[in-house]
């Protein structure tokens, strides 16, 4: 079932676009600056954790009401087919950072010493199975929001959007 997109679904788009673009520049910062900055870190996990809860609500959402109708006024089946693809993923994507993100916590057992400000580094999370899972979803995702952005500048060039967004 289909149900029309009220103010309250685009604020919740903007808002996890806007922490998961942040958890992703937070997120490659992190591993590729030297010395590892536990700030950085801090930051990552609450941008992260608030784009996944938020993202789990949406796929809840999602799950029981249907997704929100589409705001482009024509698109050819195949593009139709296409963004119905890529949105299920960009809901579900950002779930497998989340499961992973915790996973790695987790298993590492780093969740006292991150707190309490003497985690040593992210050598802790090398080899996890979790860590090669958040690295290639975060590739992925990266991708899809590329992708999405252009599609969505695209369709706003072409005035497929009727006055919204
Ligand atoms: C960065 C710039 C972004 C732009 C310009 C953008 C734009 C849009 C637009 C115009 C729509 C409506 C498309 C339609 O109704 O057919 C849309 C829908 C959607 N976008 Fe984005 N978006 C962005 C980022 C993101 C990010 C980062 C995510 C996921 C993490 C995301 C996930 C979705 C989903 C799942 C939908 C389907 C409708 C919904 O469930 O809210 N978008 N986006
Ligand atoms: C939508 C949510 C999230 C996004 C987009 C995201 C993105 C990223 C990215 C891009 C990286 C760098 C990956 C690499 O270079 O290999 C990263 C690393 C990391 N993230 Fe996330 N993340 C998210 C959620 C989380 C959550 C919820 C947690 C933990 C609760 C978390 C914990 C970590 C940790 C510990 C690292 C360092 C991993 C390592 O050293 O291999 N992330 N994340």
């Amino acid at each position: 079932m289909m149900s029309s997109p009220t103010s309250s679904i685009r604020l919740l788009h903007w808002t996890i676009a806007g922490l998961t673009i942040g958890a992703l520049v937070t997120g490659f910062t992190l591993t590729n600056t030297d010395p590892f900055s536990p700030y950085l870190l801090k930051t990552h996990l609450a941008l992260g954790l608030s784009a996944g809860v938020l993202a789990l609500v949406r796929t809840i959402l999602w799950l029981t009401k249907g997704a929100p109708a589409s705001v482009v006024a024509f698109q050819s089946a195949l593009q139709q087919a296409l963004g119905k693809s890529v949105h299920a993923a960009l809901r579900l994507v950002p779930l497998l950072l989340l499961i992973s993100g915790i996973g790695m916590i987790v298993i590492s057992g780093s969740l006292e010493t991150i707190a309490n400000g003497t985690f040593p580094g992210l050598e802790a999370f090398v080899g996890l199975p979790p860590a090669g899972l958040h690295h290639a979803a975060a590739l992925l995702l990266a991708a899809l929001i590329g992708l999405h952005s252009l599609a969505a500048l695209w369709h706003w060039q072409r005035g497929f959007y009727p006055g919204r967004q």
